[in-house]
């Protein structure tokens, strides 16, 4: 079943890797719900094919993906599946962007695939058996503190009408933190924290789609993965942090440190924007 499982979501993500290979060179854009969510050819294209490899395989399974929503029957197992995470990237032809698809049995995680076909890089995670890039066994990173730290983040969509909020998470590990990046796509900032490139990601507001796979990669390379208090992580809340273990405290630490800061300046902001309305 486990290799089944496997074969067949390699085979979605290859499918989903060749349409955005090949409308990357003509690129058409849609707007979403405002004006920066975006959606293309390529994320309808790439989801339709990967329910259609997956529906041929296990017609019983459901599935919620990020374009079609989810599948009306109930059923013990289920697909997560993001297209094209990293679409404004894409749209734009910057290099960062893949395919996402999780498995879940009676709602746990058991099998994850991250496939960026534009680097050739497949990043792929089963439950109790490791991650591997492009076959080869990865581990977190052994960095023992922020200071030392490459970190990664990334805005949700709301980011225009609640930028004082993410600013200010910004501005604290900026502090801390040897460096922070924001890459546009959310399932490799995952991938890249199991492979050891990145020591930690934290991000507010991610969809199930976004992190499925991308969180058992960090599990299985032996990171940790959680809710922002610590808690267990909550796939339809996601607002995750992922480190390399040893960080992950200190992380959550900083995160809850600039949390009072970031509710003030939010508040104070659609109090300016009510008062000048
Ligand atoms: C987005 C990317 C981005 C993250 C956003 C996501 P999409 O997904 O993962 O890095 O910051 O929150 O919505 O729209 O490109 O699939
Ligand atoms: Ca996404
Ligand atoms: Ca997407």
């Amino acid at each position: 079943m486990n290799n089944e499982i496997e074969q067949v979501a390699l085979r979605a993500a290859r499918a989903a890797g060749r349409i955005h290979l090949k409308r990357l060179s003509r690129i058409t854009i849609n707007r979403k719900s405002n004006s920066i969510d975006l959606v293309t050819e390529a994320d309808r294209e790439s989801e339709a094919a990967i329910i259609d490899v997956i529906h041929r395989a296990f017609p019983t399974h459901a599935i919620l993906a990020e374009e079609s929503g989810a599948s009306a029957h109930q059923s013990d197992h289920r697909w997560i599946i993001d297209p094209l995470d990293g679409t404004t990237n894409f749209a734009h032809g910057y290099p960062q962007f893949c395919v996402s698809i999780a498995y879940e049995r009676r709602g746990r995680v058991q099998f994850g695939v991250v496939f960026d076909a534009l680097k050739k890089e497949c990043f792929i995670a089963q439950r109790g058996q490791g991650a591997r890039l492009n076959g080869k066994p990865i581990r977190v990173s052994t960095t023992p503190n922020l200071c030392a730290a490459l970190l990664c983040t990334g805005f949700a969509y709301d980011r225009r009408e609640r930028r004082r909020f993410y600013l200010c998470f910004w501005e604290e590990l900026m502090t801390r933190a040897q460096g922070v990046r924001r890459t546009g796509s959310a399932a490799l900032d995952l991938a890249y924290v199991a492979a050891g490139r990145t020591d930690g990601f934290w991000e507010f507001g991610l969809r199930p789609w976004d992190v499925a796979a991308g969180a058992i990669l960090v599990e299985e390379a032996r990171g940790r993965v959680s809710n922002m208090d610590a808690s267990e992580l909550d796939l339809a809340g996601a607002n995750i942090v992922a480190t390399n273990g040893r960080l992950h405290e200190q992380l959550i630490e900083a995160i809850a440190q600039a949390r009072p800061e970031a509710d003030r300046r939010q508040a104070e902001m659609l109090r300016e924007t009510k008062a000048s309305a």
